[in-house]
């Protein structure tokens, strides 16, 4: 080989080495990996042995707000007392249900305090599917770590693309811009404090 190939040779390695640094040591710098306080599958509740579907747990109140993450009483249903082996499960009864004391659970999708974000508007009279801003949550097995900004607390889903600018799936995008567009498309209100208070 000739000097001159070697060169470049060399060049292009280096030039692979440093991309790949900044794809994949960055954002592990950047953010932080916090575990869900439990395990709990998706697939467990909504087979068709459990028979639930996502409004059992994850319903509109009779005030049109989002109950959200379910409240340990939906659990204490089914589980006051354990009806498996599963190790989480046994973690549910002793710790949580029988004491009566509620899951910390993270949320993926949490916006900061100055964003208002109203379930309603979207899933009820848009019509908008879960799985549109939120992928196949509700079909996953295991429960995947928050990622979180270290610098601004933020969750990773809200930013959602990968350094290389490519959009990951999931996390989902749900910054600012990708709010702004769909309002932009459909003709709704895309004033500041239409989601800003
Ligand atoms: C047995 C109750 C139960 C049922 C039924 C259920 N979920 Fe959940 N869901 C939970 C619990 C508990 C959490 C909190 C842990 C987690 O993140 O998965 C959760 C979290 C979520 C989140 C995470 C929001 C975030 O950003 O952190 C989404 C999205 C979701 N569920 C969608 C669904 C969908 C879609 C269905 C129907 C296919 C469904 N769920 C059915 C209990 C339930
Ligand atoms: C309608 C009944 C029902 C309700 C309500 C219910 N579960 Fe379950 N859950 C089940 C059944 C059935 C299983 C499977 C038990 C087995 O055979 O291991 C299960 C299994 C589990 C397990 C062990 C398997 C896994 O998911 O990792 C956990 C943890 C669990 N449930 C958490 C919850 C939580 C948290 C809630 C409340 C948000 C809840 N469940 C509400 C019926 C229910
Ligand atoms: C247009 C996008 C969009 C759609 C559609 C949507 N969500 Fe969400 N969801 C969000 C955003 C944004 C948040 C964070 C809200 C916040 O932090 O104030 C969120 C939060 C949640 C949470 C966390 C609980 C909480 O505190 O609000 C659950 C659970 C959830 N969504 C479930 C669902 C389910 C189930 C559906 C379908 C019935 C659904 N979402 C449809 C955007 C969406
Ligand atoms: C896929 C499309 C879509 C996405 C994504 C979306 N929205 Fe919306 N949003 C709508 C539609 C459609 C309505 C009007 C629903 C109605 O009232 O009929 C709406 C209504 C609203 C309203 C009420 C506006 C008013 O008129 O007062 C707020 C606030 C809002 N969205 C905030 C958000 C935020 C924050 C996000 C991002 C986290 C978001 N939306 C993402 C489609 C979307
Ligand atoms: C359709 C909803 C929507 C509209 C309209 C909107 N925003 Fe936002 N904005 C968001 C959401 C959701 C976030 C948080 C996610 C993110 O940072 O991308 C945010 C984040 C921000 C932030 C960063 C806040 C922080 O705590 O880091 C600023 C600043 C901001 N918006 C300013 C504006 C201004 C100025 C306008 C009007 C020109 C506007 N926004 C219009 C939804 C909206």
């Amino acid at each position: 080989m000739t000097r001159r190939r070697t060169t470049i040779l060399f060049f292009i390695i280096g030039l692979v080495v440093a991309m790949l640094a900044g794809w994949i040591a960055v954002p592990a710098a950047l953010y932080e990996s916090i575990e869900q306080p439990l395990g709990f599958s998706h697939v467990v509740h909504t087979s068709d042995d459990t028979g639930m579907v996502c409004d059992d747990c994850h319903h509109l109140t009779s005030e049109g707000g989002f109950a959200g993450i379910p409240k340990i009483a939906v659990c204490e249903g089914c589980h006051a007392e354990a009806i498996g082996t599963s190790k989480d499960e046994l973690r549910l009864v002793e710790e949580y249900v029988k004491p009566g004391r509620e899951i910390p659970w993270l949320v993926y999708a949490r916006q900061p305090d100055n964003a208002f974000f109203p379930h309603v508007r979207h899933t009820r009279l848009a019509k908008i599917p879960c799985e549109q801003c939120h992928g196949d949550h509700g079909k996953t097995e295991t429960l995947r770590p928050l990622k979180r900004n270290r610098f601004t607390g933020y969750s990773r889903d809200i930013w959602g693309h990968d350094f290389s600018g490519i959009t990951t799936s999931p996390p989902n995008s749900m910054k600012m811009s990708d709010c702004v567009d769909c309002h932009r498309k459909r003709g709704v209100r895309d004033s500041c404090l239409a989601c800003h208070k």
